[in-house]
């Protein structure tokens, strides 16, 4: 990370006022593996260890000879695998004395997820809600609400960067780019109080990496390794979280060529048509810059119903990793997403959230690739969460007014364009 105003890099010391010691311990750490204390896996027993169900109703139906495997995070209390992290984060600021966390949220999925955590360890939360989902999943909100945090549509006049995007943009539908602007500010500006990240950063990718370590342990016992491992992205730490220990698996003894899939949404395509540079993490330029691909901060995604996939950047350790070819990129619309996830569902029986509808779609390409050339690959997908709350957008889908949101390349130019000459190597 670099300090924007000295082009030197971020000492963690420095980032001390946004986020807790233990955390911040974890975004540097060298070690390979940090243990769970008690505290987090006790937690965790309410849904952990999640489920790995092979799609066999949906191999069938495809008539693939692929074996298709989704390691379903939606039994979790919130419906999504958001709260392996947000447990986490709650604890270790608990264990330092904080008293209240802000934060942002897309879908919701995340907020919900915090809220959750907040109220097992006893902490206030509160939450930037990106407009659009604020008023598109009013039942999300409600969740929030009842696990006790204090839910904000985004942009709010809580904070100077809401009033001034307000006043700028008074039509906007927000992003979560902005609603980080709004948390850290906030939390800048309260007592005890620290800010909570759900996806990005490396400290939240760790956390989510349970859901990879219990696939490995899963598979193994019945003797299969994945030819492709696949997930939705949005900052990267559900697909993280899968494909990170086979990642580090496969440098230690290579056992098999194993392809890695992150797939977005093409109406926030920052990995398979942004750069790779140096970008705020927020709208409001308070966070300091990490080399990421990006769309750039100021990019406001038009209203998809993939709230969680409309983050401009992508976490810098899996922009590392597709820079250098090890992860590959692939970018569906929300029509073709929804048109899987409806097929998943008359099949598996699952209604998949919509960001999680983007990896379905993947795997059933995969699928059918297969079928063509009788590969009788395995596949295994981050089934990042249940679709309970997102009946909107499958109502939209089902009345055929979804749109598929391709986006124009003027708008990448403008927003990537003005980041160059900014930033050092931009
Ligand atoms: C269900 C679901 N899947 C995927 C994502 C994308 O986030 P990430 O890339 O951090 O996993 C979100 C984000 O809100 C989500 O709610």
């Amino acid at each position: 990370m670099i300090d924007p105003s000295t082009g030197e890099s971020v000492n963690p010391a420095a980032l001390e006022a946004i986020f807790g010691k233990e955390l911040l311990r974890q975004e540097v750490s060298p070690k390979p593996t940090i243990d769970i204390p008690q505290e987090i896996r006790e937690a965790y027993l309410l849904w952990r260890p999640t489920p790995l169900i092979r799609a066999t109703r949906l191999e069938k139906y495809l008539k693939t000879p692929a074996k298709l495997y989704y390691k379903y995070e939606g039994v979790s209390p919130t419906g999504s695998h958001k709260p392996n992290t947000a447990v986490a984060q709650a604890y270790y600021n608990m264990r330092e004395g904080i008293e209240k966390l802000t934060t942002e949220t897309g879908a919701g999925q995340w907020g919900s997820s915090l809220a959750f955590a907040g109220s097992l360890f006893d902490l206030d939360i509160e939450v930037y809600m990106v407009r659009v989902s604020y008023e598109q999943k009013p039942y999300r909100k409600t969740m929030m609400k009842l696990y006790g945090a204090d839910v904000v549509p985004s942009p709010s006049t809580r904070t100077e960067v809401g009033k001034r995007i307000r006043e700028k943009f008074p039509d906007t539908s927000g992003s979560l780019g902005i609603a980080i602007s709004e948390a850290v500010e906030r939390c800048l500006s309260l007592d005890n109080t620290k800010y909570s990240l759900g996806s990005v950063l490396s400290h939240v990718l760790l956390h989510q990496s349970v859901t990879g370590q219990e696939t490995m342990e899963q598979l193994n016992s019945v003797d299969e390794y994945p030819d492709t491992v696949i997930g939705c992205v949005g900052g990267g730490s559900n697909f993280a979280g899968l494909a990170y220990p086979y990642i580090v698996d496969q440098q230690k003894k290579p056992p098999k060529e194993t392809e890695f899939i992150a797939v977005e949404s093409t109406a926030c395509p920052s990995i398979s048509r942004g750069e790779y540079l140096y970008d705020h993490g927020d709208t409001g330029r308070i966070t300091p810059l990490m080399k990421m691909f990006t769309v750039g901060h100021e990019f406001v995604p038009d209203p998809i119903h993939a709230g969680g996939l409309r983050y401009h950047g992508m976490a810098p350790s899996l922009s590392m990793l597709i820079k250098h070819g090890m992860v590959k990129p692939r970018a569906y619309n929300q029509v073709e997403a929804l048109e899987a996830a409806v097929t998943f569902a008359q099949q598996e029986g699952i209604i998949p959230a919509p960001e999680t509808a983007h990896a379905i779609k993947a795997m059933i390409d995969e699928a059918l690739r297969c079928k063509e050339t009788g590969e009788a690959k395995t596949v295994v997908i981050l089934m990042s969460g249940h679709g309970f709350f997102d009946m909107s957008a499958y109502e939209a889908y089902l009345k055929g007014e979804l749109q598929p949101f391709e986006l124009p390349q003027e708008r990448i130019n403008k927003t990537v364009g003005s980041l160059k000459g900014l930033y050092p190597d931009a």
